[in-house]
């Protein structure tokens, strides 16, 4: 599918704006970080690993434009790594891209300023081409997993549009039909944006994925009535000990997943990992606003004015819950403690 979620075009960032979709596949084009900001707010841009190509040409486009001395230069790249990681807490990827081109910079503060900017630059476009390294790989590893006739349950969307390409959770399936497995897939609506609904279903169909949308609430009677024997996720955020934060509903999927007996994966990159968190417990979960749920995607209210809302945006699955996780790297399985470990030495030391 030739699409590109997000690029770097025009000396601006060029994204799909996708609360156009699936009526319309837009491009905007983000030439400030104010714009970016507020794109990555409304989920113009969104999933975790596509935040994070964001983040890192956020940078970039932050500093770009700065003319002063390097002490000023320094505060201007802290103030714009700070205002762009606050948009969205919970996404691990979108802080990583950050600090990827923060601390490039950082690094090569002997050089002249044009020549640091370049180095961000540099560094932010390193960022996108490893995504797509990193997406392809766990789709090859995460093939292996899915075996013909399978009826693999999937939450939100992880898939191209949630990377830089290809997806997590998606690659998988994506080349798991490439390697000529036939399977279907059921997708949750995932309230209250839909991005099951409007973008994963978009994605499947225009692969030629079998694919059913199903209401949030319907997962249980599916697992009761065996119509489901795996259930893949990708991730926002994961510890150490293998707690994972995505998409609200997450968790239910994996309690059903466990309940029936059925496998419940993970899948996403290393640079979803947050090695200085040892549980989930740690991990901030972000509110969103009220009208999300009072609405049907902000045009046509279904609640009662004024009524109080809870909103957050993820939960997090215990590791108990998860059967393994899918990443780059290989299959990571329990125990995770000390498995996720290994991995996190190997990066450092590779
Ligand atoms: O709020 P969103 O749409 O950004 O949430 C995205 C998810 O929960 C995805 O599952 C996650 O970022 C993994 S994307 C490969």
């Amino acid at each position: 599918m030739d699409i590109k979620t997000i690029e770097w075009k025009k000396n601006k960032i060029k994204i799909i704006d996708q609360t156009r979709l699936p009526d319309r596949l837009e491009y905007i084009y983000l030439d400030n970080i104010k714009d970016l900001r507020k794109a990555i707010r409304i989920l113009s841009v969104r999933g975790a690993p596509a935040l994070g190509a964001a983040g890192g040409l956020g940078v970039y486009l932050g500093i770009k434009d700065f003319k002063g001395k390097k002490k000023e230069f320094n505060r201007r790249l802290r103030d714009v790594a700070l205002y762009l990681a606050s948009s969205r807490p919970t996404a691990r990827n979108l802080s990583w891209g950050i600090d990827r081109a923060c601390n490039a910079a950082l690094k090569n503060m002997h050089l002249n300023i044009d020549g640091i900017k370049l180095i961000a630059l540099r560094e932010s476009l390193a960022v996108i081409k490893d995504d797509i390294k990193a997406s392809r790989s766990i789709g090859r590893y995460g093939a292996s997993l899915i075996k013909d006739k399978d009826s693999i349950l999937t939450i939100c969307n992880a898939g191209i549009l949630a990377t830089v390409d290809y997806g997590t959770a998606l690659g998988v399936l994506y080349r798991a039909k490439e390697e000529g497995r036939r399977f279907r897939v059921y997708i949750c609506e995932t309230r209250p944006l839909l991005q099951g609904t409007r973008l994963t279903a978009w994605e499947l169909k225009k692969k030629g994925i079998e694919a059913t949308v199903i209401c949030d609430n319907t997962a249980a009677s599916l697992f009761k009535d065996n119509k489901i024997n795996k259930v893949i996720s990708g991730a926002d955020r994961i510890a150490l000990n293998g707690d994972t934060a995505n998409k609200i509903g997450t968790y239910n999927l994996a309690i059903l997943s466990r309940y029936h007996n059925i496998p419940f994966y993970i899948a996403a990159p290393l640079s979803t990992f947050d090695f200085s968190l040892t549980s989930g417990e740690g991990i901030l979960i972000e509110e969103r606003n009220p009208q999300e749920v009072r609405t049907l995607l902000f045009k046509i209210r279904v609640a009662p004015l004024g009524v109080k809302v809870f909103n957050p945006s993820f939960d997090i699955t215990r590791h108990e819950l998860i059967s393994a996780i899918i990443t780059d790297k290989g299959i990571i399985r329990p125990p995770y403690g000390r498995n996720i470990r290994k991995y996190y030495v190997n990066q450092r030391s590779g």
